[in-house]
């Protein structure tokens, strides 16, 4: 029985975590991985160890399967039902603290209680594949939705400027609300986008040159909101909410909190995500008079697959030529870009605008993409170009 497999896999996603600021993950994860190194070759000795047992039909993963990940969320989500009080001492999640709870030792001692007592539990928990819905993701999202209506020229004909949003990928829709939240350019008192009275609040979101009307000048009237995703979150259940709060890393306390907010806007704001694929739902698209229909997407492109990508492109260029000055339609999406060095801000904003636009004394035509700025993958910080 070979352990090589799993053992990186935990390995390396020890160290990403230590990077990315979870030391109570990164620290069991190492514990994983120590615990495969000295693994029994015998069926019998591993069916009596909770953690070759977990990890045992999983011991040839390859990365894309994210099996760390996966199991870390199966007993995140066991602790934040409540189920798993001793865990709960050490996770911020739940209000406890890593020392405070007595240290890694015994964090990882309860960690083990918790596979030993709830296995079958944990077992099916390890089905699902993290599903996130970043409500910081919203910063560029809107960000780019100002440019287009700054370069569609919206605002000096109506203002709010009526919208219509749509998007793919969407999974739980917390961001078909993101005009809800609010962006800020530095501190709690610097100039920003967005209702005051939101608790989904982003400080220095925007850095750089803020986008056109950043300042609040620039407000929308959305008609309407539409999302699809081939396995949405219903946030309208617990276990919903519990599943995308499950794969938020314990020690992340502020990403814990905006999602709790944004779940609140989200419970007096319902909007239906259809469990359809990206391509089901384009095809059903249609731009509206007098509307600026938004299509976007963040995090979800490299997903889908070539052949799909390349028919909802295909889409995406019908619905541009449709496009009309009173039937605007812009494409915004927020995605990963492998080329770019910078492993902090790996993201780019990219933008397109139908019909054509007037940049500056150029008339730039219809459906160019414009690189506008770039992201970590939680969105935040945007950093203008
Ligand atoms: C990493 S999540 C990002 C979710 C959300 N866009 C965000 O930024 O928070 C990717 C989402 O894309 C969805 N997805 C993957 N392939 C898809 C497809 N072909 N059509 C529609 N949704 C898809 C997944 O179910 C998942 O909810």
């Amino acid at each position: 029985m070979d352990w090589k497999n799993i053992r990186q896999l935990l390995r390396e996603q020890s160290d990403t975590c230590a990077r990315l600021g979870s030391p109570i993950y990164s620290g069991i994860l190492r514990r994983l991985a120590l615990d495969t190194a000295d693994a029994p070759v015998d069926e019998q000795s591993v069916t009596a160890d909770p953690v070759l047992r977990v990890l045992g039909p999983h011991r040839a993963a390859v990365a894309s399967e994210m099996i760390p990940l996966r199991l870390l969320a199966a007993v995140h989500r066991i602790v934040l039902a409540g189920n798993a009080p001793d865990l709960a001492r050490f996770f911020p999640s739940m209000g406890g603290d890593l020392y405070a709870g007595g240290g890694p030792m015994e964090c990882w001692q309860a960690f083990v209680d918790v596979l030993k007592h709830r296995f079958d539990e944990v077992r099916a928990g390890l089905e699902y594949f993290p599903q996130t819905n970043e409500t910081g993701r919203g910063a560029p999202l809107i960000g780019g939705l100002l440019h287009a209506i700054d370069q569609l020229g919206l605002a000096g004909v109506q203002n709010p400027v009526p919208v219509r949003f749509n998007e793919i990928g969407a999974s739980g829709g917390l961001n078909l609300r993101c005009d809800r939240f609010r962006y800020l350019s530095g501190d709690e008192d610097s100039a920003g986008w967005g209702p005051t009275s939101t608790c989904v609040t982003f400080t220095e979101a925007w850095l750089g040159e803020q986008p056109p009307g950043g300042d609040g000048s620039v407000r929308l009237d959305v008609r309407s909101r539409q999302g699809a995703d081939i396995n949405p979150v219903d946030l309208t259940t617990e276990a919903g909410q519990q599943h995308l709060m499950s794969f938020i890393w314990p020690d992340h306390v502020l990403r814990q909190g905006r999602l709790r907010c944004a779940l609140d806007i989200a419970r007096v704001m319902p909007v239906e995500i259809h469990r359809e694929s990206a391509i089901d739902f384009v095809n059903r698209l249609e731009l509206t008079e007098g509307e600026l229909t938004v299509l976007w997407h963040s995090v979800m492109w490299q997903y889908v697959t070539p052949a799909e990508q390349q028919q909802v492109q295909k889409r995406i260029e019908e619905l541009g030529a449709q496009a009309t000055q009173s039937k605007p339609f812009t494409h915004i999406s927020f995605e990963p870009a492998p080329h770019l060095e910078d492993r902090a801000a790996s993201q780019v904003l990219v933008v397109r605008v139908w019909p054509s636009v007037r940049v500056g004394n150029m008339k730039m035509p219809a459906g160019v993409p414009q690189l506008l700025a770039k992201g970590t993958s939680h969105g935040i910080p945007v950093q203008w170009k």
